[in-house]
Parts: structure tokens; sequence; C-alpha cells
């Protein structure tokens, strides 16, 4: 029988050399979008999809993202002894959102490494892969993970890939997918390039930091020599896979916020604080304030 997807992986080890000199002493993964970190977004998507445990992988010195997710005992007593019940209550739900599991990735060699040290924690089982810096807003019911893990059952278990189309001038942003359309928005993959130069793309297709794998990505993983800018690129480890099992793009019904960037943060944040309908007020005299500016 088709084994479910029940085990999620997010990688936040990375150093976020994008966001410094912020993300020095804090996680790339804990920038607020409005009020909650970036990672409880991805952790929240996960869990809605039906994910009963989650790995994050982490380096040392990003503790602080274990912090956000233990309980704080001290707060919590404080909070109840000081009726802000709301608050108390959303603090302890994010505390059983799922069984959130923790391993360092040692050296940080890249995506590709860090997804190695899911080995033993993912066994022999599919499991879905969220990378911890990117928020995807569904334009369904469904959230963006849970469409690919549909599309994973759909396609017999197989590896699946979110794919959304993006202009020319952001492919050397991505790792980029190429294949045979089998259906409006499923494509099986015959080839992949991480990051490459528009000219050289086999398409239009980029990844978009939601996956869903068989197990057999770590006997690739276990064959993918270092890559693009001297890493462990998973795009490489996917290439190889390709060699044993099928792969499909799914192109997902839903906007990728990538927290990561310096403007990709503030325009996240400016979008989501204007779905508030109380922010968007107080907001909306000050934009237009800096808007005119910028016009005279
Ligand atoms: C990673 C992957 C790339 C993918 C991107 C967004 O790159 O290597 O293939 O397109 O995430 O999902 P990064 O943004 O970590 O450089």
């Amino acid at each position: 029988m088709q084994k479910q997807v029940k085990k999620a992986v997010i990688p936040a080890a990375g150093f976020g050399t994008r966001m410094l000199p912020f993300t020095k002493a804090v996680p790339k993964e804990l920038i607020p979008l409005v009020d909650k970190p970036v990672i409880q977004y991805v952790v929240e998507e996960a869990v809605s999809a039906g994910i009963e445990d989650i790995l994050i992988i982490i380096s040392s010195g990003k503790e602080a993202i274990i912090r956000h997710f233990n309980p704080a005992k001290e707060l919590e007593e404080r909070l109840q002894s000081s009726g802000k019940y709301e608050l108390l209550s959303e603090l302890q739900t994010l505390n059983k959102l799922a069984r959130i599991h923790y391993v360092y990735q040692q050296e940080l060699n890249g995506l590709g490494d860090a997804v190695r040290a899911a080995e033993t924690f993912v066994g022999d089982e599919p499991f879905a892969l969220l990378l911890g810096d990117t928020v995807m807003d569904s334009y369904t019911e469904r959230s963006v993970v849970g469409q690919l893990i549909d599309a994973s059952n759909a396609a017999g278990g197989s590896s699946v890939v979110a794919v959304s189309v993006v202009p020319p001038e952001k492919i050397s942003s991505y790792g980029i997918i190429g294949g045979e359309k089998i259906s409006p928005s499923l494509t099986r993959v015959t080839t992949m390039v991480e990051k490459p130069a528009p000219q050289d793309a086999p398409g239009n297709l980029a990844v978009a930091a939601r996956y869903v794998f068989t197990p057999g990505i770590f006997a690739a993983l276990a064959e993918t020599g270092r890559g693009v800018g001297g890493e462990v690129q998973l795009t490489d480890a996917m290439i190889k896979l390709l060699n044993n099992e099928p792969l499909f793009g799914c192109e997902i019904s839903g906007k990728r916020f990538d927290l990561g960037s310096k403007a990709g943060f503030i325009a996240a944040n400016l979008e989501f604080a204007m779905r508030d309908k109380k922010l968007a007020d107080a907001l909306r005299g000050k934009l237009d304030e800096l808007l005119t500016e910028k016009n005279d």
C-alpha cells in the first residue's frame, strides 16, 4: 500500500547573508511577517496538510528557533496573571502545533547537504520538504504543500516539486525544470538546472521552495558532490533521482513570498499588513504620503 506523507523537513541552517547584519544574531527564519516569524507560517502550512512530525534542520547559533516553538512557562504564567488570555491561548496553541524535532547541520555545505541530515528522521517514508525562509500563500483551501501531497498521491507516490512560471530576469535565481507537460499543471521532469543564465534554462518553470520526496532522494544525495557555488545542491541530487524514479513538477495554485531578501521581506510585510483591516487603515495614509513624496 502507498505510504502517506506524515513527516516534514524544514531546512533552516543557512547564514541568511542576504539579510545581514540583522541575521548575525537572529535566524532569518525568525524574520517577522507582520507579527509571526516566517518559520511559524511554514510549520502551520505543513500541519494544515496533515503532517504530524516535523524536523527542523538548524545550525549552531540558531537555537532561537527552538525557543520559539518550546513552551515558555514564566511568560505564560505572566499572561495568565495579567488576564491576557487571548495571547496566552495563541502561545499555547503554538507549543502544540506538531511534534517538532531538531537536528544540526554540522557544516554549512548547501541545501543538499542539509537535507542529508534528515535521513534518520525520515527513514523509509515519503516526506515533504519546505524551505524555512519562504511563505506560500495558497489560492485554494488546500495549502501549497497539501497540493503537492495530493499530486504525489495521484502520481502513485512519486516525488513532486512545486514550480511556478518566472519571468526571464528571475530565471538565474532558481532551480529550473524542463520536461514534458502531461496535464495543465503537471510536468514530467527530464532535466533540471540550478540557477542557469536565461539562455541556458530548459524552460521558465522555477522550483518553488516546496517538495515531496520518496526516500530515494537520500541515495541520490549520497552520490552528489559539490556543484554551483561550491555547495551540495539539492537540484543535482534530483537530477540523479531521475535515473531511478520519475519526478514531477506541479504548478501550484498559490503565491510565494521569499522573506530572505530585503525587497521580498518588505513587500511581503506590506501585502500581509494590508489584509488586516486595522493595520490597513493605519497604514493607508502613510503609504499615500510616501508615494506622493516620490512623485514630487
Ligand atoms: C533553493 C534551491 C532552488 C530553488 C529555490 C527556491 O535556492 O536551490 O533550486 O529554486 O531554493 O525554492 P536558494 O533560494 O536557497 O538559493
